[in-house]
């Protein structure tokens, strides 16, 4: 009765209590915030995270992340240009001037006279900032549970590397996107004929524990032979029917996940680093890898192929309500041991973060 009662009014949005869990439980954590080669030289960007608006800028080579907000009369920052103050590289706001360098250090204020200093009350507060695979990371605590984690074969020589960019973000949190992802009992429904077969709809036998750093999963199942899941560019490959594939799953809490796929023809990697907008909407990172079908001229289809299954998850996940995964004790959800145990661990670590606590 209670679950029922509950689901008829999850269409409302979390409640403020449940908000403030995820955007507090969420922050002390590295964050994926935007594609490093988009970011100018002479220009900031702006991107959000976690409901906050940040500005983001290289100043002296240096990458720096800071509230894009002005200390003077909060216009966005992100909006000015990244011009020389007495030989430093700093951010300028477009509407009275002043300027802020490394570590949000205010560097100048036109309107102050010649003999005042700049008060210290001006600066804004500098994030920790990071730039690894090609992405910029931020982590708005300054002392991040955990550190990035490893990606191993994305600097691997032996692998080709594809990246999916999204036009636009997806609308649902970003722990809904990483249960998504880790959630394999869907393949045969919303992925039949690439990743799975109705007629075989059972879900396979998973192995789940934790480390320091990470939640891993481990099963084998067979799926369709096609790009993602065996060498199509051997001759018999179509031929040779279903592919047999030991899946290790590696959660990097609390929205990074590598999924690694081994067969015969060796090793497709799919990553994803989903960024927490806010408690609604997140911004999804992928990168593919693989060890087979080397060929440069085949990154497109890999692509196209990824973007397709991609396509086929983005509605089922955003019709999800509520946003936030509903904590246990609402008993909103029905998950079902063993299939859903990866989804269990998952939730449960989420929960001991304090960022799945009320709906
Ligand atoms: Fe930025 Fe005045 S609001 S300088």
């Amino acid at each position: 009765m209670l679950a029922q009662t509950r689901l008829n009014d999850l269409d409302d949005g979390p409640s403020a209590e449940a908000i403030a869990a995820f955007r507090d439980g969420m922050t002390p954590f590295w964050h994926p915030v935007m594609e490093a080669a988009d970011l100018m030289e002479d220009r900031p960007s702006a991107v959000r995270l976690l409901g906050r608006r940040l500005v983001i800028a290289r100043l002296d080579g240096e990458l720096v992340a800071m509230p894009d907000t002005c200390r003077h009369f909060q216009a966005r920052l992100s909006l000015g240009s990244v011009v020389t103050v007495a030989g430093e590289r700093a951010v300028q706001c477009p509407y009275h001037g002043w300027a802020f360098g490394r570590g949000g250090r205010c560097v100048r204020i036109p309107q102050l006279a010649a003999d005042r200093k700049i008060p210290k009350t001006a600066n804004l507060p500098g994030y920790n900032v990071a730039e690894r695979y090609g992405l910029i990371w931020v982590d708005l605590s300054g002392a991040a549970e955990f550190p990035i984690p490893d990606f191993p074969e994305f600097d691997d020589p032996a692998f080709r590397i594809v990246r999916l960019r999204e036009a636009e973000p997806t609308r649902t949190s970003a722990t809904r996107m990483i249960m998504g992802t880790l959630d394999d009992t869907h393949f045969p429904w919303v992925h039949e004929g690439i990743l799975g077969d109705r007629d075989h709809p059972e879900p396979p036998d998973h192995k789940v524990w934790r480390d320091d750093r990470e939640l891993v999963v481990r099963y084998e199942v067979e799926q369709p032979p096609n790009m993602i899941t065996t060498d199509m560019s051997r001759p018999d490959a179509a031929a040779a029917g279903p592919v047999r594939i030991v899946y290790t799953d590696h959660v990097g809490m609390p929205a990074i996940i590598r999924l690694v796929k081994d067969s015969d023809a060796g090793r497709y990697v799919i990553w994803l680093a989903s960024s927490p907008v806010d408690y609604d909407t997140c911004a999804n990172f992928w990168i593919f890898a693989r060890n087979y079908d080397l060929d440069p001229a085949r990154d497109t289809e890999y692509e196209t192929m990824s973007a397709h299954v991609r396509q086929q998850d983005k509605p089922i996940i955003e019709s999800q309500r509520p946003w936030l995964i509903p904590p246990f004790w609402t008993q909103i959800e029905m998950p079902m041991a063993p299939g859903d145990l990866p989804l269990i661990e998952y939730q449960k670590w989420l929960e001991e973060l304090k960022i799945s606590t009320a709906v």
